[in-house]
């Protein structure tokens, strides 16, 4: 591109930032490297300005002032408080949404309580573009269900787009679960969740839906959906902090129909009767199991308060006009240099996060992390994902972003870097 061509094109992308009233919201999160484009909030979100003051007054104030008095000024009942605000992104009532352990012990959680729900059934039925450990965790809990429970992976013809018809297919009345990736993590594909959701339940199964990639990033509507059980994580788009705790939900119909298979006191009724039968707390908080991490509950309130406040419709409208517009200099600048667009075209089936396929991208995002100061992450075999957060990512970041990682590829940059030996790409 020429000069004046590259001036103008950038003039572009800035003057879409300036009319946009969302932009405001990056203010909000701490940026003190402003010339790193961080293009990673899909795996862990940026810390909220808020955070900080509100973490050190938790330590100070509460634990080190209140001591054990804080668990009845506010402690016990953060989870589903704190739940129940998450509840407001999630099409959910306050009263399904708690905050719990990981998103793996959640999942296993549900899927073990759906599987005893639904006795005489022996599949569940999911996908290969999941995330790997939802597999992992979905065969140990069939393998606890007290009878044969086989997990059908069906599989996607191309890697990027989810197999709506094959999974309607694959269900029958021997299936006991339908779980999902609303938002898959390698390309982006975004189920209809009512649409899936209703052909579960047409053969009788359940349906649970890992929100990772989808809370704070696109429309989820569990209740619209008529969704039963969801799990999700607060790390990436909801800004919660590395290993946050995890959410649950469980739509309202269902609470007193299903057992929490780690019932530990927390989820008691009265844990401090320390009666020595178990009898499930009523509604939400049955499934509990632990104590609360308080101090990471507390870190997650700030980013669930800003994206209320900036409202999940509009920052998905945002979110779109970001992704179509990274799609649109993919393909002007990206794609004559041999980058393959492996996410779905349609922005109404894509979450917020774009990966570009290129036969040397292990090294090309090692360049770009080293060199050109773009932080994006690396999904095996050839995935550079570009997450989008809609609360702080801007068309600027992504126009230099792109022209930065032309610039590598241009300049062969990533022929110095060794793909082998990363532990965590
Ligand atoms: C889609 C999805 N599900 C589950 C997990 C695992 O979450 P956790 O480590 O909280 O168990 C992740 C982690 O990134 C994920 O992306």
């Amino acid at each position: 591109m020429k000069g004046r061509d590259a001036a103008l094109s950038l003039r572009r992308a800035q003057a879409m930032d300036a009319a946009d009233p969302l932009t405001a919201f990056r203010d909000r999160f701490v940026i003190d490297d402003t010339e790193l484009i961080y293009l990673d909030g899909n795996s862990l979100g940026r810390l909220p300005r808020a955070t900080a003051p509100r973490l050190a007054a938790a330590v100070a104030d509460e634990w080190g002032g209140r001591l054990v008095r804080g668990w009845n000024e506010g402690w016990f009942d953060a989870p589903d408080r704190i739940g129940g605000k998450l509840a407001g992104l999630l099409g959910a009532a306050a009263d399904e949404v708690i905050l719990a352990d990981a998103t793996s012990v959640n999942l296993f959680k549900l899927t073990l309580a759906a599987l005893l729900a639904r006795p005489g059934r022996h599949t569940i039925v999911t996908d290969d573009l999941n995330f790997p450990s939802d597999l992992y965790i979905l065969r140990s809990a069939a393998a606890l269900a007290g009878r044969p429970v086989v997990v059908r992976v069906v599989p996607s013809a191309d890697g990027i787009h989810g197999p709506a018809e094959a999974l309607a297919a694959a269900m029958d009345e021997d299936t006991a679960l339908l779980s999902l990736s609303h938002t898959v993590f390698k390309s982006g594909y975004t189920y209809d969740m009512a649409a899936l959701t209703a052909l579960a339940h047409r053969a009788g199964a359940l349906a649970l839906w890992d929100l990772s990639h989808s809370a704070g990033a696109v429309v989820v509507d569990l209740r619209g959906a008529d969704a039963d059980l969801a799990v999700g994580c607060t790390y990436k788009y909801l800004n919660g902090g590395p290993g946050a705790p995890a959410f649950l939900y469980v739509r309202r119909d269902l609470h007193d129909a299903l057992a929490n298979p780690i019932s530990g006191w927390l989820g008691r009724a009265d844990p401090f009767d320390f009666a020595l039968d178990y009898a499930p707390a009523a509604g939400i908080r049955r499934f509990l199991s632990g104590t609360p991490p308080i101090l990471s509950l507390t870190a997650v309130e700030p980013g669930i308060d800003l994206l209320l406040e900036a409202g999940m419709a509009r920052l998905r409208e945002r979110s779109v006009r970001l992704s179509e517009y990274l799609i649109a200099r993919w393909e002007e600048r990206l794609e004559p240099l041999g980058f393959r667009l492996n996410s779905p075209r349609d922005p109404a089936r894509r979450g917020s996060h774009v990966s570009l396929g290129h036969d040397d991208g292990l090294r090309i995002n090692l360049a770009l992390i080293h060199e050109a100061r773009v932080l994006p992450d690396f999904r095996r075999p050839d995935n550079i994902r570009l997450g989008i957060a809609p609360l702080y990512n801007t068309f600027t970041e992504l126009h230099t972003a792109v022209e930065r990682l032309r610039a590598v590829v241009v300049e062969g940059l990533h022929r110095r870097y060794d793909a082998a030996g990363l532990a965590v790409t």
